[in-house]
């Protein structure tokens, strides 16, 4: 049986620069709620509790609301990331922050830290990273590269090789060209070769690096045929049409009509367990719908979806999107870390 919960791998909302498509489009894995599969988890966080299950909803909660804060200042433009690479690196980091620092993380991320405790949400990322790692389709991993001057406490490496996989790396940041070459080559190694120059620029004063990679490889359930992508006309914002690849598939696809987002949703099976749900506003309602997700709505379409006959047309796309993600992460509530009262006193 597929899935019940839902993990944010991908977020991505296609406006193919000038022309409005169809909104967020949303890749995620899924894992079944009622087995845990036999685990190599370390003392840490093997346990039998599912913290991994408990840290979803909030993942999900912090991919929306991180949605918005883009979509609302990204005007035009298409938006892709991956939630959670980013609050896997930024729970990371909080391991090392002290007081408002560290609540203004959390609570950006959308931990609720009156209903989930800190060390739940460190074993739940654990947890989560080892299924990530394990399933072979999805590779994902972190790492902390610090200059060779700095001293760091053992606790936090500890935690953070211990909670997070994390590798860690003593380089020379003084040489910045060699870092760079460095911390480029270290994840497109990682990475089999999919991911290259991450690093585009480090600035002068830059002493540590903290890096998370994700890479998603999947295969549709129902293949597009490429004989059958066509050059199609594509609704775009105002009025405007215009001529782009579409992948054609008619095939049978969960399917559900929401009367209050004005939008209909598509589940598109990769044949793997992760899932595209592709949310299709009315014309003139993208930036209603933009403003208006929340993480219920997808268990709202869970429960109510329905395998319906289609002839789904989606856009063929490539995007190379880079973003500065500070202004967003402060907008979210986390303003100490990156101004002059950041406390990483922990690292
Ligand atoms: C945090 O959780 C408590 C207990 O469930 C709740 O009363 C409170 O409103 C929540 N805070 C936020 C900001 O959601
Ligand atoms: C990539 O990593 C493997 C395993 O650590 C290593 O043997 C190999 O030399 C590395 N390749 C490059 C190009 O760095
Ligand atoms: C789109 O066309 C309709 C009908 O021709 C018109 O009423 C509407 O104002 C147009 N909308 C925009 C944004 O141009």
């Amino acid at each position: 049986m597929k899935a019940t919960i839902y993990l944010s791998l991908f977020l991505i909302g296609l406006q193919f620069h000038y022309y409005h498509f169809t909104g967020p489009h949303v890749v995620q894995g899924s894992y079944p709620n009622t087995q845990q599969r036999q685990s190599t988890l370390d003392q840490e966080c093997n346990t039998e509790d599912n913290f991994w299950h408990k840290i979803i909803p909030y993942n999900a909660d912090f991919a929306f609301r991180l949605y918005k804060e883009m979509s609302s200042t990204i005007e035009d433009k298409n938006i892709l990331f991956s939630p959670i690479s980013i609050s896997s690196a930024l729970a990371m980091l909080s391991l090392g922050a002290k007081s408002e620092t560290q609540s203004q993380i959390y609570e950006g991320l959308a931990f609720n830290l009156s209903e989930i405790e800190q060390n739940e949400i460190h074993k739940g990322f654990c947890q989560l990273m080892y299924r990530h790692t394990d399933t072979t389709h999805v590779k994902t991993g972190s790492a902390l590269f610090l200059d060779k001057t700095l001293e760091v406490l053992p606790t936090f490496l500890e935690d953070i090789r211990n909670l997070y996989h994390a590798e860690d790396f003593s380089i020379d940041f003084l040489n910045t060209r060699g870092a760079k070459q460095h911390i480029n080559d270290y994840i497109e190694n990682k990475t089999n070769g999919a991911i290259i120059n991450a690093v585009k620029y480090l600035s002068k004063n830059t002493r540590m690096l903290l890096v998370n990679y994700i890479l998603y490889k999947g295969e549709w359930e129902r293949r597009f045929l490429p004989d059958l992508t066509l050059e199609e006309d594509f609704f775009a914002y105002g009025n405007t049409t215009v001529k782009l690849n579409m992948m054609l598939n008619t095939a049978s696809y969960k399917f559900v009509r929401d009367e209050e987002l004005f939008c209909s949703v598509v589940e598109v099976p990769f044949s793997d367990v992760a899932v595209a749900l592709f949310i299709l506003p009315e014309q003139g309602k993208l930036k209603d719908l933009e403003s208006s997700l929340v993480k219920e709505d997808l268990d709202k379409w869970r429960t109510s979806f329905q395998y319906k006959d289609l002839k789904l047309s989606i856009p063929k796309f490539s995007a190379y999107p880079s973003y500065d993600v500070k202004r967003f992460l402060q907008r979210l509530g986390m303003r100490n870390a990156f101004n002059q009262h950041a406390d990483l006193s922990g690292i």
